[in-house]
């Protein structure tokens, strides 16, 4: 599917964004393992938390739906899912995958995880490795780099392990795997990466201490079951504060959002930037903090140089970063970000080669690019490399170029948006 974005006059009105995409995949993982009947309202009804809600439901949770959209977890214990009958398909779904992987390495029978074309090209030693050194009896295709991924559970002991990289993923599949370990399991990263994992566990009794990026776990006896509402995705919010800040006569409010400072990075170099933007009424639900976010078009945009420890808590937002500064004036440098090379398409290649496209002077580096600003946008043919963050990026951009955009593959935006077109059209009305 295609879709053609026209330059937009304004955007104006509240937006309720989808809710946030890793609470949504920890809530169901977690409720499984937890003893009593966990409730989650609020719950991401997307492609990729729909991969980890069916893996669950493949191992045996009973998991029920109302007609509300609440999803209530009849959990049985830590050592209550069966072994599934068939191969577990993870979709897109890289957390989905490497937090399964965690779970699964502690459990007393065979399991086989892969997922579509792009999650089969993603890399798993990183979670591997460590599991191995755990006691997981565990292996992936070419030479144990790539899904599927073969894991026939075991007796699993604590480690004390340092990641190369700061990733939530990997971090939580080791903490996941620490909860069925024998001993204290400990993981320390080189920044902080999005920390959701370790207030959930928190949340349901178990004994986590957090020093600097040190995360110490202790095996819990029993997980304890929860009532929770998911807070908006900050990452989706992320589109329609660009959008706001770039299209001429614009304000929107966005309602709701997880504004976990692990997650909040992008706010942080938008306001750096020059961006009118305030967060008002925030408030703690269910152990994270919430809040609105009210943008307003910004005339003139500054450029700024993004890298080191920022990084990791505004890894997602990459791709609408570079819309953004291709509107700032001087140059833009974003550095330290090669793992954005092996997300769900290659992004710093997607948007260096699409922006290029629509007449951005944007230069692509090994771990990053340099942009120069401020270019006037041309509508032209782009492609989403069937990654959803991509597709939004570029119809952001499309919302400010002259003529026509359209942005082929972009139904991928399913993935964790669905409602990305039709909330874009609202506000144009
Ligand atoms: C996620 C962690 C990040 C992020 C991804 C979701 C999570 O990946 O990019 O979209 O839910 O833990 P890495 O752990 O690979 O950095």
């Amino acid at each position: 599917m295609e879709r053609v974005i026209e330059k937009a006059k304004f955007l104006k009105g509240r937006i309720n964004p989808p809710a946030d995409k890793s609470i949504s995949h920890r809530a169901i993982m977690f409720a499984s393992l937890a003893k009593g009947i966990s409730r989650i309202r609020n719950f991401l009804w997307a492609k990729d938390p729909l991969s980890t809600l069916n893996a669950m439901r493949a191992l045996k949770v009973e998991i029920e739906t109302n007609f509300e959209g609440e999803i209530l977890i009849h959990g049985k214990g830590l050592n209550s899912l069966k072994e599934p009958e068939d191969v577990i398909d993870c979709g897109n779904s890289g957390t989905t995958i490497r937090l399964l992987s965690g779970i699964l390495s502690g459990q007393p029978f065979l399991s086989i995880l892969t997922g579509d074309e792009s999650l089969r090209g993603r890399p798993m030693r990183r979670v591997i490795n460590p599991l191995r050194m755990m006691g997981a009896d565990i292996m992936a295709r070419a030479d144990d780099n790539f899904p599927p991924i073969a894991i026939k559970g075991s007796k699993l002991r604590g480690i004390d392990y340092k990641l190369d990289i700061a990733s939530a993923q990997v971090k939580s599949a080791i903490l996941l795997a620490g909860l069925f370990a024998e001993g204290v399991t400990t993981v320390t990263e080189p920044q902080k990466s999005r920390d959701h994992t370790e207030r959930m566990l928190k949340g349901m009794g178990v004994d986590i201490q957090i020093k600097d990026n040190t995360i110490t776990l202790n095996p819990p006896e029993r997980l304890n079951p929860f009532d929770i509402h998911i807070p908006n995705d900050f990452s989706s919010a992320a589109f329609f504060i660009a959008a706001a800040t770039v299209v001429p006569n614009s304000e929107v409010l966005i309602e709701n959002v997880c504004l976990n400072p692990t997650r909040t990075g992008f706010l942080r170099v938008v306001k750096e930037m020059g961006a009118q933007i305030e967060t008002v009424n925030l408030h703690e639900q269910s152990g994270e903090v919430v809040g609105d976010i009210i943008c307003k078009t910004t005339s003139s945009l500054k450029s700024v140089t993004v890298k080191g420890d920022i990084i990791p808590v505004l890894i997602d937002e990459f791709p609408v970063l570079c819309v953004l500064a291709t509107q700032a004036e001087g140059q833009t440098i974003i550095r330290d970000a090669k793992e954005l090379r092996v997300k769900e398409s290659d992004r710093i290649k997607a948007m260096a080669t699409e922006l290029k496209k629509m007449g951005a002077d944007i230069e692509e580096l090994e771990d990053g690019v340099i942009v120069r600003g401020p270019t006037k946008l041309k509508g032209s043919e782009v492609y989403s490399y069937k990654d959803h963050r991509v597709a939004m990026a570029l119809s952001v951009a499309g919302l400010i170029a002259e003529g026509s955009t359209t942005v082929q593959d972009a139904h991928c935006v399913d993935i964790s948006f669905p409602e990305f077109y039709n909330l874009l059209q609202r506000l144009q009305r």
